[in-house]
């Protein structure tokens, strides 16, 4: 049937062991190697970037990388006028890379260092009065600012300083006919948005005004014959849907739905298992992005070798557990 369908075929001789050592390696390496191609062209994502490399090597129980210099990294990427972070020193504060900043802060017990109520100040200042959320002061709306306003106030334990109520109201308004949900009312359904307004939902308890089957139903068509998953019907499989896909499905109780043991498989296989790291797809080149992520959906499948990784944050469960933070999860059913 896999001719129906845009997907991989696994090769036989694919990766099949998770190769723990290399990705931690691969990680260390991506990191120390400041002049390498790829950090100098990453640097209009590097906070997100930090936070996925940190996450990773957390994720892979591994405590190599020197907390002093990510606060100080973190720290410069701060615009102390606005309360906002950028991506990297001297660029402009975005919610994006607030809560990849939050996250970083929070993984190094760093969180009581920063102007709190400047932090906050500067995220709910960006919600408007549908409840939407700009990404920055240049006005653009998405679901995705959305969870990120939500997630960094809630890290912060500042949740109530926004109107919850519109925000959620303003997610609602992005589901559509098929149950899933887009970046703004009437775009096309995306499974990463559908992230996005789930975690939401989550962070604000609000997960009963879901339609969770239909919606699980939309997730679990995303898997493919390779066992891989897609953020949309037509597109080729990508192991970082198997965080936003796996991890929605997580929070609304349903990953007993999908085929684990394929998806395990194909997350496998687009391992490198001669520099370490998770490409998106078998064969293709390896990133910490989807090295992040191929960890993150590993560890929601109950990967005895990984840390477990809360499903909403993405960040360790101990850690969502030592701060208190209360998300929501639907309870599995058949
Ligand atoms: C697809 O991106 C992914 C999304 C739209 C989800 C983005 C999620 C966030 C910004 C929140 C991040 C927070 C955590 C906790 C991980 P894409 O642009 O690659 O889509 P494409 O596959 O269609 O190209
Ligand atoms: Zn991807």
């Amino acid at each position: 049937m896999s001719g129906f369908h845009k997907d991989v075929i696994l090769k036989d001789d694919a990766p099949s062991q998770l190769y723990l050592v290399k990705h931690r390696d691969f990680i260390l390496g991506y990191a120390k190697n400041q002049n390498s191609y790829e950090y100098v062209m990453s640097e209009w994502l590097r906070t997100s970037g930090v936070y996925w490399c940190l996450t990773a090597l957390k994720l892979l129980n591994d405590g190599h990388l020197k907390e002093d210099d990510l606060f100080k990294f973190v720290m410069s990427c701060y615009n102390e006028e606005k309360g906002g972070f950028g991506a990297s020193e001297n660029h402009d504060p975005h919610l994006l890379y607030t809560l990849s900043a939050i996250q970083i802060l929070a993984m190094i017990n760093r969180l009581d260092d920063v102007d709190k109520d400047k932090v906050v100040s500067y995220v709910v200042t960006l919600q408007q009065t549908d409840g939407s959320f700009w990404g920055d002061e240049w006005g653009e709306v998405d679901t995705r600012f959305t969870f990120c306003a939500f997630a960094t106030l809630t890290i912060l334990d500042r949740l109530s300083d926004c109107d919850v109520n519109k925000g959620v109201h303003f997610v609602l308004r992005c589901k559509n006919f098929d149950g899933a949900f887009g970046c703004v009312p009437g775009s096309e359904s995306h499974a990463g948005q559908v992230f996005c307004c789930v975690g939401a939902l989550s962070i604000a308890h609000k997960l009963h005004l879901l339609d969770v089957d239909q919606l699980a139903w939309w997730l679990c068509e995303r898997q493919l014959p390779s066992g891989g998953l897609n953020g949309r019907p037509e597109k080729l499989p990508d192991v970082c849907y198997s965080w936003w896909v796996l991890a929605s499905l997580k929070i609304i109780g349903r990953t007993h739905w999908l085929d684990k043991p394929s998806l395990i498989k194909f997350i496998l296989a687009s391992q490198d298992e001669e520099t370490g790291g998770f490409a998106d797809r078998p064969g293709d080149m390896v990133d910490p992005f989807h090295t992040l992520f191929g960890l993150a959906g590993l560890s929601l499948l109950g990967d005895q070798h990984l840390a477990k990784v809360n499903p909403v944050l993405c960040l360790p469960q101990s850690l969502v557990d030592h701060l208190g933070l209360k998300l929501e999860t639907v309870s599995s059913s058949s």
